[in-house]
């Protein structure tokens, strides 16, 4: 009989525990309410990552806000720049007069925010302003200089999975941020 395999079971450490990330969450939710009071603002989140982040987060917000999806090419983890990020899905949305904010699950090199050109490109569509909102960041492995305007957690150089973040397609649906076991990414 097949063994059934459990997400958990993959995880070695847990990083970033449910109740913190949600109690930070909501922390967000307040400062950006705080922050976009009487102003039109638009989540504008990238897939596929920032799904599970932006799913809690929108529901922390008190102010009125709508939020949309754009996808954007992912490349391998070397340390060179992916040359070229290009949009794989645009936004439905018209942004002419609001205010963006880009929802990000973690910002590790810079290239994703830098080369999408995704804030020169919200602008160029006339939107208000646009920020960034980050769940995560790893400041110890930026290449490129780019603004996290809202940060849930700086973390170490460790490969994270859980909250939207995968290793291969898996491990988005963990409740919370973790590491994997060694030889589960091959490493034993
Ligand atoms: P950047 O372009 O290097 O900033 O990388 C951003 C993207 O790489 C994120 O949106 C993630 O999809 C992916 N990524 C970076 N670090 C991790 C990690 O620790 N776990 C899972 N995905 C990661
Ligand atoms: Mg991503």
């Amino acid at each position: 009989m097949a063994v059934v395999d459990k997400v958990h079971d993959d995880i070695a450490e847990v990083v970033i525990t449910e109740e913190l990330l949600q109690a930070r969450v909501r922390q967000l939710g307040k400062e950006i309410s705080r922050d976009y009071e009487g102003k039109p603002l638009l989540l504008v989140a990238i897939l596929k990552g920032a799904a599970v982040f932006l799913a809690d987060l929108i529901r922390a917000i008190d102010v009125p806000v709508d939020y949309d999806f754009v996808a954007v090419s992912s490349y391998g983890k070397g340390t060179q720049s992916p040359g070229v990020v290009e949009f794989k899905k645009d936004l439905d949305s018209d942004v002419a007069g609001r205010h963006v904010l880009i929802v990000e699950d973690i910002v590790d090199t810079g290239w994703t925010l830098r080369l999408s050109y995704i804030r020169e490109k919200m602008l160029a569509r006339d939107a208000a302003s646009v920020r960034v909102c980050a769940l995560l960041d790893k400041p110890s492995r930026r290449q490129v200089d780019v603004d996290v305007d809202y940060c849930g957690f700086v973390i170490e150089d460790r490969f994270v999975v859980g909250y939207g973040l995968d290793w291969a397609g898996d491990y988005r649906n963990l409740p919370y941020i973790g590491v994997l076991k060694p030889e589960v990414r091959g490493e034993a």
